[in-house]
């Protein structure tokens, strides 16, 4: 007879499963939300006038690209068009997955990196500022039109502002 610990096992591996099959096996893995921020994140936020900032999500564009520093090009694993080129980079166009991610915990994991994987910290490369135009512009793949709520923590409509 399986165990209570077996059973729940079996469950989360079907879960898991069906998840992959919903990202159109992109290879990502299932959608797990990412951990909170750290304390010395949390806090953080886009300027809030920088949502509707057609200049600040071009400088984006360019740093994502490698145009404004060839050492900063996260297009050469997250894919130039969003599409991931290198096997288990997180794919910004899937809103199912990237709406789970505060504009706080974004910018944290462009900053430190995540452990154990190919997502290295930026922040000796980029400066804050450079970082929030990445948000912006990795946003734009899944989230167009979006802004980061913190009142309501969620994703909301820009012109609902
Ligand atoms: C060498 C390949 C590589 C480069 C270059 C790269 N990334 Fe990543 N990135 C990854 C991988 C792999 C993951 C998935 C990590 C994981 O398993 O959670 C990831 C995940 C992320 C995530 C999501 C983190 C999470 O919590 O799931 C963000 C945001 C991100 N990258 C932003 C960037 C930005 C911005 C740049 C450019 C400054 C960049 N990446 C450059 C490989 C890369």
């Amino acid at each position: 007879m399986a165990t209570r610990m077996e059973l729940v096992r079996m469950a989360l591996v079907m879960t898991g499963g069906l998840l992959v099959g919903c990202t159109g096996g992109e290879g990502e893995g299932p959608i797990v939300p990412p951990p909170p921020a750290p304390a010395e994140y949390a806090d953080k936020h886009m300027p809030s006038e920088w949502w509707g900032d057609a200049q600040k999500l071009e400088e984006g564009r360019k740093l994502y690209l490698g145009e404004a520093n060839p050492d900063v090009k996260c297009g050469s694993c997250h894919g130039n068009d969003g599409k991931p080129v290198k096997a288990g980079a997180t794919d910004f166009r899937n809103p199912e997955r990237m709406k789970l991610y505060s504009d706080s915990v974004w910018f944290w994991r462009i900053s430190e990196g995540v452990p154990n994987t190919k997502m290295k910290g930026w922040k000796s490369k980029l400066s804050e500022e450079d970082r929030w135009k990445l948000v912006l512009y990795e946003r734009n793949f899944g989230l167009p039109g979006k802004m980061w709520s913190d009142e309501q923590k969620q994703w909301v409509d820009q012109s609902a502002k």
